[in-house]
């Protein structure tokens, strides 16, 4: 086993940030990807699993709140778990355990547009109602709130008069892309 630092990814949906993270940590070996949970696999969790050569791992509310799942990351020495369009709530034993070391990406400028329900096109439905000229994506740590905790940093895009809701995710989802894996580069290798 490398001793390059270790992470895990958590999402829900398609995992196209976490298809990028995990090529981004196979090309500059600056953290190792030990495993990508989902809780909903075939979303296509399992396709990037296959594709990338990462372990696979099963998440449900229960997994999330028991101690194993906590246990066994600390002693994998896990030094940062990354969600990346994971949807489920973060249950606080777990929160508190990773305090400091959990980190998220939210797809518009928090504090703009963040909160409960507020994930993928709703948000960029909520940029375009508000007449926003400008939108962009966060990663920020996870605290015991929706989209609350200190934003890590920001890129930004512009919102563009023509733009719906489905072309303004296409342009922050590849700004995602192209800054999440280097901002966790970063926090791992200061
Ligand atoms: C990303 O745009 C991410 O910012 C967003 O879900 C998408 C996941 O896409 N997260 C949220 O809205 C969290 N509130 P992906 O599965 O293709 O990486």
């Amino acid at each position: 086993m490398n001793s390059l630092p270790r992470i895990v990814i958590f999402i829900s949906g398609s995992g196209s940030n976490a298809r990028s993270v995990i090529r981004h940590s196979k090309e500059n070996q600056g953290y190792h990807v030990q495993r990508l949970y989902s809780n909903k696999p075939e979303r296509g969790a399992d396709s990037i699993t296959a594709d990338l050569d990462v372990e696979l791992g099963l998440l449900s509310d229960e997994i999330l709140a028991g101690p194993a799942l906590f246990t066994k990351l600390n002693e994998e020495n896990i030094q940062l778990v990354v969600l990346a369009g994971f949807l489920r709530k973060i249950p606080v034993s777990f929160l508190r355990g990773f305090k400091g070391k959990l980190i998220n990406i939210h797809p518009s400028l928090l504090p703009a547009h963040g909160g409960p329900g507020m994930y993928g096109q709703r948000v960029h439905e909520a940029v375009i109602a508000n007449g926003d000229t400008e939108s962009g994506c966060s990663m920020h740590y996870v605290d015991e709130d929706y989209d609350t905790g200190a934003v890590i940093e920001q890129f930004t895009c512009p919102v563009l008069p023509e733009d719906t809701p489905k072309t303004l995710a296409a342009r922050v989802l590849t700004l995602e892309h192209e800054h999440y894996p280097h901002v966790i580069h970063k926090l791992l290798n200061p």
